[in-house]
C-alpha cells in the first residue's frame, strides 16, 4: 500500500492549525521542536553549504518555533531574517533588530514580504494544497542570485509490510492528513523539477532519514502526532484503537526496527541576469 493518499480523493478543506495541530494546544511547540532537534543539523549544514552568511536577507517560511531563523541570525550571521508564520505565538520572544517576525498566511495572494537572498521552507508546503502556486510566488521573491530551499517529508515504506501496526498506522496518518487538511508528500521527490520549471539553476536535492529509536526525539514526535490524530486515524477505517495502541507501544519499545520517514531538501538559484 502506498504512503500517498488515493489520487482524486478530495480533502475536507481544513487547514493546518485548525482542527489539527492547533498552535494553542498544550505541547504543540514541543512536538514541533522534537522534529526540529533532529533535522536542524542537516538543515543548517545545507544552508551553510549554500552560502548562508553575512550580508544576506533571508525569509524563513512557516518558521514554527524559530530554530532555523535563530540559527541564521546567531550562527550564520546573516544581515536580516524575516520569520513568517500564520501563527507567530512561538516566535514572539525571538524578534530583534535582525530578526523580524511576520504574521502572514502564505496562501494570501496579496502577500509581498520583499525580496530575499535566501528563502527556506521546511515541513510547510506539504501541508498546503496550494503548494505549487506558492512555490512560484516564493521563487518570485528571490533577488537575482538568491536561493530557494524547499524541505518536506518523504517516506521509503517497506512495501512488503502490509500488516504491521506501525505500517498501518503510518499509512492511516498520511491518508488522514490528506483527508483533513490536504497534506500530500507524493510530489516531494519532484521538487527539483518544480524548481527547474521556475527557471532556477544549480538545482540539487538530498534525502535524510534519521534513525528512529525508542525514547528518541523522533519516536516522541510520531507518538505525539499519532496520539493527537487518533480520531482521524480511526476515521480512515484502516486502523482501530487497538492497532493505534499497538503502534504507539512499538514506538516506545526496544523492539522498534524501522526506517522512519525522512526529509528531502531541494534547492535552486535564481539566475543573475
Ligand atoms: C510542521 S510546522 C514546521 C515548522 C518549522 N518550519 C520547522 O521545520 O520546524 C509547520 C509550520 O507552518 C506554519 N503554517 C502552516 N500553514 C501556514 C500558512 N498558510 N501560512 C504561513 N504559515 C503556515 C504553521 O503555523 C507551522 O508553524
Amino acid at each position: 500500500m502506498s504512503s500517498s493518499p488515493c489520487p482524486g480523493e478530495a480533502p475536507a478543506g481544513g487547514r493546518y492549525g485548525e482542527g489539527l495541530f492547533e498552535p494553542e494546544r498544550p505541547g504543540e511547540a514541543e512536538r514541533i521542536d522534537a522534529a526540529a532537534l533532529v533535522y536542524d543539523p542537516v538543515t543548517t549544514a545545507r544552508l551553510r553549504a549554500l552560502g548562508a552568511g553575512p550580508g544576506m536577507r533571508c525569509l524563513e517560511v512557516g518558521a514554527g518555533t524559530g530554530t532555523v531563523a535563530r540559527w541564521l541570525v546567531e550562527e550564520a550571521g546573516v544581515e536580516e531574517v524575516v520569520a513568517l508564520d500564520r501563527d507567530t505565538g512561538a516566535l514572539a520572544g525571538l524578534a530583534g533588530p535582525r530578526l523580524r517576525v511576520m504574521a502572514a498566511d502564505l496562501t494570501d495572494e496579496e502577500l509581498r514580504p520583499g525580496s530575499f537572498d535566501l528563502i527556506h521552507a521546511r515541513f510547510v508546503l506539504m501541508h498546503l494544497p496550494e503548494r505549487r502556486r506558492i512555490v512560484s510566488r516564493l521563487a518570485g521573491w528571490l533577488s537575482p542570485g538568491g536561493r530557494l530551499v524547499l524541505a518536506d517529508a518523504v517516506e521509503l515504506p517497506d512495501v512488503l509490510d502490509t500488516s504491521s501496526a506501525y505500517r498501518r498506522t503510518m499509512n492511516a496518518m498520511w491518508q488522514a492528513l490528506w483527508a483533513t487538511i490536504g497534506t500530500d508528500i507524493s510530489g516531494v521527490p519532484g521538487y527539483p523539477h518544480v524548481l527547474r520549471e521556475e527557471g532556477l539553476r544549480d538545482v540539487g536535492a538530498e534525502v535524510y532519514c534519521p534513525p528512529l529509536a525508542a525514547g528518541g526525539p523522533l519516536a516522541r514526535f510520531w507518538s505525539e502526532t499519532w496520539s493527537r490524530m487518533r480520531p482521524e486515524l480511526v476515521a480512515t477505517g484502516r486502523v482501530d484503537d487497538e492497532v493505534v495502541d499497538e503502534a504507539l507501544a512499538y514506538l516506545d519499545s526496544p523492539l522498534l526496527a524501522e526506517l522512519g520517514p525522512g526529509m528531502a531538501v531541494a534547492w535552486g538559484r535564481r539566475p543573475l541576469g
